[in-house]
C-alpha cells in the first residue's frame, strides 16, 4: 500500500501561478501537490489582481510578502531569498503558459504547465531546450494519467495482453457548454476566445486530455489525421465546441477521437477503448477504479482497482492509496501524478539521470504533442477535412 512516507528530506519549496480564488483549477494543484508531503506552498501569483491575490494567499497561509502581484517580480524577489522557491505550478488561461513558463526556467525553476502548454510546437520545443540547457524539468498536468487503472491498462498493452493494437477509440465529450455561458462564466469567456485560448477550444481543453492517454497507453504515434470541427454555438467562431478527428498510426493501427462541450446531458464522457487482436480494455473516468477486459470468445471482465491481480508499477508510485471497494478518484490521480514530479525534479537536483529516465510522468514531450494535435487538426479542418502528415 502507498503512502505519505516522506521520500527525501526536505519537501520542495513551491509556488503558484494563477490558481487564484474563483479559479476552475487552482485546488486541485495544491491538494494534489501538498498531498504527500512533498511539495509545500511558500509564495504565489495567484491571480491578476494584487489585492485579490494577497488576500487570498495569506488565508492558504502563505507570508503576505511572498504574495506577488506578478510572475515576474516574484521569480526575481525568491532568486534573492536563501530560502526561495525551487519550482513552479501554472494554472493561467494558454494564452500565457508560454511566456511564464520560459520565465520560470530561465530563474532556474522546475515547472508543472497546464496544458495545452503553448499555442504552437515551435514555441513547445524551445521550451524544451531551455529546460535541458538548465537542468530543469517540465511536467505537464494531463491529470487523468495517474490512476491507477490507467497505468494498469499501459502495463496490459505492454505486456501483450491484447495482441496487436488495432483501434483506439477516444472521446472526452461533456454537455456544460451547449449554451452560450460564456456571456456570465469568464473561465469560458476566455476558453472561447482566440486571443486566450490558442487555435483551438474542445481540442486543446479536453481533446489533449484522451489524446494523451492514447498516447501514453498504447506508445503508438499518430502518423495521418483528418479532422472536422464546428461551432454549434456561432459566436465561438473560429473556435469550435466540438470536432471529430480518424487517425492512422504508425504500424496500422487506427483510431477515432470525438471532442465536445456540447454533448447534451453527458457529464464528462471521457472514455478510451483500445481494441487489440485477442482482446480490448475500455477505461471511463467517470468510473476510473474500474477497466473492463474483455477476451474475444470469454465473458467480459471488470478489473478493480485494488486488487492483486493488477500489475504493480515499477516506481510503486501509481499503487493503491486505500485498498479496493473504497473509490479513489480525481484528486488521487492528481497527487499520483505529483508525486511522480516531485521524484523527477529531486532527482534532477542530484542529476540522478537513472532515476530520471526510469520515472514514468507527462513531461514535456507529452506536453509537445498536445500542441501538435491541435496544430494538425486545424491545418486539416481548415482544408476541409483533408489527411494532413503528423510530423
Ligand atoms: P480560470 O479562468 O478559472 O482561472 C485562472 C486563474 O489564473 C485566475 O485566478 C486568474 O486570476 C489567474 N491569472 C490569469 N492570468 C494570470 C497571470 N498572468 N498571472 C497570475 N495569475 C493569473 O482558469 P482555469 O479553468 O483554472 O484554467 C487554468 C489553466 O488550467 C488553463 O490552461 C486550462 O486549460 C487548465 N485546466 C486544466 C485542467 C486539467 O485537468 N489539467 C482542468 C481545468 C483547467
Amino acid at each position: 500500500m502507498f503512502n505519505e512516507e516522506r521520500r527525501f528530506e526536505q519537501p520542495i519549496r513551491w509556488a503558484m501561478v494563477g490558481g487564484g480564488r474563483g479559479s476552475q483549477i487552482g485546488y486541485a494543484h495544491r491538494s494534489a501537490a501538498q498531498r504527500d508531503g512533498l511539495f509545500r506552498l511558500v509564495a504565489g501569483a495567484f491571480d491578476l489582481d494584487p489585492q485579490r491575490c494577497r488576500d487570498f494567499g495569506t488565508n492558504l497561509g502563505v507570508d503576505a510578502d511572498r504574495c506577488y502581484a506578478g510572475y515576474k517580480e516574484m521569480f526575481e524577489a525568491e532568486a534573492g531569498r536563501a530560502d526561495g522557491i525551487q519550482a513552479v505550478s501554472i494554472a493561467t488561461p494558454n494564452s500565457t503558459h508560454y511566456e511564464i513558463c520560459k520565465a520560470a526556467l530561465t530563474a532556474g525553476l522546475h515547472v508543472v504547465c497546464e496544458k495545452p502548454i503553448t499555442f504552437t510546437t515551435e514555441e513547445a520545443e524551445e521550451l524544451k531546450t531551455l529546460a535541458a540547457e538548465k537542468g530543469r524539468v517540465i511536467g505537464v498536468m494531463y491529470g487523468y494519467s495517474g490512476f491507477p487503472m490507467v497505468q494498469q491498462a499501459r502495463e496490459m498493452v505492454q505486456r501483450g495482453d491484447l495482441g496487436e493494437i488495432r483501434v483506439i477509440n477516444m472521446q472526452f465529450a461533456h454537455g456544460f457548454h451547449n449554451e452560450e455561458y460564456e456571456k456570465n462564466d469568464p473561465g469560458l469567456k476566455w476558453r472561447v476566445s482566440p486571443q486566450a485560448s490558442g487555435p483551438t477550444y474542445v481540442l486543446g481543453d479536453i481533446g489533449t486530455h484522451v489524446f494523451f492517454l492514447g498516447e501514453m497507453i498504447t506508445g503508438l504515434e499518430v502518423e495521418r489525421l483528418s479532422c472536422m470541427r464546428q461551432s454549434f454555438i456561432p459566436s465561438r467562431a473560429p473556435l469550435e465546441d466540438n470536432a471529430h478527428v480518424m487517425m492512422q498510426f504508425k504500424g496500422g493501427a487506427v483510431g477515432t477521437l470525438w471532442a465536445s462541450a456540447v454533448n447534451a446531458g453527458s457529464m464528462h464522457q471521457q472514455k478510451i477503448r483500445i481494441v487489440g487482436s485477442k482482446a480490448s480494455i475500455e477505461w471511463w473516468d467517470e468510473y476510473p477504479n474500474q477497466l473492463r477486459y474483455e477476451i474475444q470468445g470469454e465473458p467480459a471482465r471488470v478489473l478493480e482497482r485494488g486488487m492483486n491481480y493488477l500489475y504493480q508499477d515499477a516506481a510503486g508510485v501509481s499503487a493503491n492509496r486505500i485498498g479496493g471497494g473504497h473509490a479513489e478518484g480525481f484528486f488521487e490521480s492528481w497527487a499520483n501524478l505529483y508525486h511522480r514530479f516531485a521524484l523527477a525534479f529531486d532527482a534532477a537536483n542530484r542529476d540522478d539521470q537513472a532515476t530520471l529516465g526510469e520515472l514514468w510522468f507527462p513531461g514535456i514531450d507529452a506536453g509537445i504533442e498536445g500542441v501538435r494535435l491541435c496544430e494538425k487538426c486545424v491545418e486539416s479542418a481548415d482544408q476541409n477535412a483533408a489527411w494532413v502528415e503528423y510530423k
